[in-house]
């Protein structure tokens, strides 16, 4: 890989040094002010007591997302910092397709240069604050100015210049986090490298790693011949990231890390298993003692059908008349009959095959035989799409397919639809299922991760528990002679919108987390 070095991309001109000062001043600044939200009463904390958490991850909402993780970091760090308890900071990396409208308002506060083996690499630091929390984008581009975020030769290459990153601008902000909160595979290396390089030296010796994973499928897999040329780590840490023959950072995260986490109980326990563990199963067992379940919520300000403007017709979970002519614009929308009596099942997803589909190509023309229509929206393997483009074409007054990823479609499909689908053979967390709640369509889902922590039989949705299409046909029928009942499928579409899935209960678990840490 060629040594490329690059300039930064926007920003007015600083030097590095007045940008380490203009900094620190930030900084200071910013500390002097608590991040309270008005609506949340939080303890009076002096500004100086607040614990210092910062997040690493490789993409955050609202400036760049491919999935949930990306929520997770915007909303989770928002609600952290809404207590007043914390300082909480977020480190992404500046990619090209981060959103304009936001890029342009980013503050440049200067560069440095990163080490890693005999790479010496340009970064650009760049900040932006959002509802207490302060952002910083890592700026280098020849490794993120590139469509999307990953799947890229060298995205090993990529991750472990951002990891790098990450703690070389700790001096540079003068901003040392007691716990840093580290993210799926792509910031295993910033916990490695804090064990390995880091935290011999004084201002690193007392910040605590957290790794949370999002999904276990993705581990960051490499060559052991790579170990030091390319990751910069030392024949004599091998052992910590060595698995299998290969090196696995999710691996290496997990034995660094003070303590590891995951986005809900059921996962947590799930994980421990072969079935769900894509051969990390061992680690996890070993490492059983530092395991936390936490439940994802979600932003339940920006998911309200009060107030949401992509949709048809806002509705509260008292008055749902605007339901009605979400439903009604939906098919019109989607050349379906309006039948306001015909309950359309939907699902937006990732269209792979952890999603349960090969389920629900089994049995969904059996389910066509009622009277349903199904709306399906996503995008993934070519089978899948072309699978659901076919059956649109089958069954064009019952079937649309939209083989996109388009946001304000997906809010018109949760809030015109009655059922939505998701039938997931693992599901870490899954946050669709309570999107489609706050829009009071009703899930059906199986039994695993996140699916079983959120979604009660009877009490917010169905739920059905072994990975067999028949049993989820059952549950399905049973949901759509539910739908005819009015008065009873009323009740039920009203306690899924009213059930809580905001950040109040776990933030408070993060935060009973981090003490522990800290302690
Ligand atoms: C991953 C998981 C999903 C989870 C999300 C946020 O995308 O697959 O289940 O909700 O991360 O934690």
């Amino acid at each position: 890989m060629a040594n490329t070095t690059t300039k930064k991309s926007t920003g007015t001109k600083t030097t590095a040094k007045t940008a380490a000062k203009t900094t620190t001043k930030t900084a200071t600044a910013k500390t002097a002010k608590p991040a309270v939200k008005k609506s949340v009463k939080a303890e009076v904390i002096k500004p100086e007591d607040r614990k210092k958490i910062l997040f690493v991850a490789s993409e955050a909402t609202p400036f760049i997302q491919t999935g949930g993780l990306a929520e997770v970091i915007g909303s989770l760090s928002t609600a952290l910092a809404a207590t007043g308890k914390f300082d909480v900071r977020v480190v992404v990396p500046l990619y090209s397709d981060i959103k304009k409208e936001y890029r342009d308002k980013f503050t440049y506060l200067g560069n440095l240069y990163v080490h890693l083996a005999w790479r010496n690499q340009y970064c650009g630091v760049f900040s932006y604050e959002k509802d207490g929390v302060i952002f910083y984008f890592i700026d280098n581009e020849f490794y993120f100015k590139r469509p999307g975020c990953y799947g890229y030769f060298d995205d090993g290459e990529r991750f472990a210049f951002f990891s790098r990153a990450v703690l070389e601008i700790m001096p540079f902000l003068n901003f040392y986090p007691e716990v840093m909160h580290c993210h799926d595979w792509q910031s295993a290396l910033a916990a490695i490298y804090l064990k390995t390089n880091y935290c011999f030296r004084q201002e690193y010796q007392f910040i605590r790693s957290l790794f949370t994973i999002h999904n276990i499928e993705y581990q960051g897999q490499y060559s052991l011949d790579i170990l030091s040329s390319l990751f910069d780590i030392y024949g004599k840490y091998q052992y910590l990231v060595e698995y299998n023959n290969s090196i696995n950072l999710m691996k290496g995260a997990i034995e660094v890390s003070e303590r590891f986490s995951t986005v809900s109980p059921k996962y947590a326990g799930e994980i421990k298993d072969p079935y769900y563990a894509h051969g990390l199963d061992p680690i996890i067992r070993n490492n059983h003692f530092k395991l936390r379940g936490i439940l994802n919520g979600i932003d339940d300000k920006g998911y309200n059908s009060e107030l949401d403007t992509h949709l048809f017709a806002n509705f509260t979970p008292e008055d749902m008349s605007g339901k009605a002519v979400c439903k009604r614009e939906l098919q019109k929308m989607l050349n379906l009959p309006q039948k306001p009596d015909t309950p359309i099942i939907s699902m937006i997803s990732r269209l792979v095959a952890h999603k349960g589909l090969d389920l629900v190509t089994n049995v969904i023309e059996e389910v066509l035989q009622d009277d349903v229509q199904l709306v399906i929206l996503g995008t993934g393997d070519y089978q899948y799409e072309s699978y659901f483009r076919d059956l649109a074409r089958r069954y064009p007054d019952k079937v649309s397919a939209n083989i996109v990823f388009n946001g304000d479609l997906s809010r018109k499909i949760y809030s015109g639809s009655d059922i939505f689908l998701m039938p997931s053979k693992s599901e870490p967390c899954g946050l669709s299922q309570m999107i489609a709640c706050r829009y009071a369509t009703v899930p059906i889902v199986r039994e695993t991760g996140g699916l079983y922590d959120s979604i009660k039989p009877l009490e917010n949705g169905y739920t059905f528990a072994n990975y067999n299409a028949h049993d989820m046909l059952y549950v399905i029928r049973k949901a759509i002679e539910d739908y005819k009942n009015k008065e009873e499928w009323a009740k039920l579409r009203y306690r899924a919108a009213k059930t809580d899935f905001s950040w109040n209960k776990s933030a408070k678990e993060y935060e009973a987390l981090y003490l522990e840490m800290l302690k």
